[in-house]
């Protein structure tokens, strides 16, 4: 009895203080424009020169056995992992806000690409290798739809979710839900850090609202917790800083 009272009360104290961590970057607002002035300035410390530690160490969860998976990238900059997954035989689609990632990935790569408009996504183009099978569209993610390109049998989100404005984050994980296909496996990466002392992006992400946002249709397991604290992050004023990654899959009716 005392035992279940005292889980009672701690649970509501942890979640005071996750709601008081939450509304420190509720309202916090990055306008497209200015994701597109970043890249225009090389402002881009975000973007990582290798393939990513996390996406490596579980491959082998996501593909689950599986070849020639459909991998979708939401705000996928100019991610060498795309590169290093199509070069594996998966096919991939990214989505990204400015021209100028899309064309450096290709550029960078020492890909050539074709560049198309988009009929059903009015403003929107469509970047293609077809040899490596790498379409990249330019728009804003919440265009996007899976009548664009069907669903994906898996989608790596590194410095997405996290980047989103927070008060879109319902928005994006609907979209997300609606993109996976029945066997989807999707690798999430998240930050942990006190949001009071850093105003982002990225955005804090607590574990406890991947569940909220995907626990309905889906089944979370956290794979990997870790400290990610560098000397980038002590620069931003943080003296902790954690990265988990959840392998979240559609729950099977
Ligand atoms: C933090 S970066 C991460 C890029 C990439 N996922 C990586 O790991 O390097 C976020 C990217 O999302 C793009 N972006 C931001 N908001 C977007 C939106 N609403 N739709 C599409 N792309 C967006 C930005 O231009 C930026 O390249």
């Amino acid at each position: 009895m005392v035992k279940a009272v005292a889980a009672v009360f701690v649970r509501k104290v942890w979640s005071g203080i996750q709601s008081r961590m939450l509304s420190a970057q509720a309202d916090r607002v990055m306008e497209n424009g200015e994701w597109e002035e970043r890249w225009q300035e090389g402002r881009i410390g975000f973007h990582q020169p290798q393939v990513h530690k996390m996406l490596e160490t579980n491959i082998d969860k996501v593909l689950a056995g599986r070849a020639h998976i459909s991998f979708f990238f939401p705000l996928c900059g100019k991610a060498v992992d795309m590169k290093w997954l199509a070069d594996m035989g998966h096919s991939v689609v990214g989505v990204e806000l400015a021209e100028k990632a899309i064309q450096q990935f290709f550029e960078e790569n020492n890909m050539t690409y074709s560049e198309e408009p988009v009929p059903s996504i009015p403003g929107a183009k469509v970047y293609r290798n077809p040899e490596r099978n790498i379409s990249l569209y330019q728009c804003d993610i919440y265009k996007f739809s899976s009548s664009v390109q069907g669903q994906f049998g898996a989608i790596w989100d590194r410095g997405s979710l996290v980047a989103i404005n927070p008060r879109d984050r319902e928005k994006y994980a609907a979209l997300i839900i609606s993109l996976m296909a029945k066997d989807c496996r999707y690798l999430l990466d998240t930050l942990l850090y006190n949001p009071e002392l850093y105003k982002g992006p990225p955005f804090f992400v607590p574990d406890e609202q991947v569940h909220s946002l995907f626990g309905s249709s889906c089944d979370i397991e956290r794979l990997l917790s870790v400290d990610a604290l560098t000397d980038r992050q002590r620069s931003w004023g943080l003296d902790y800083f954690t990265e988990n990654v959840h392998l979240i899959t559609p729950k099977s009716n």
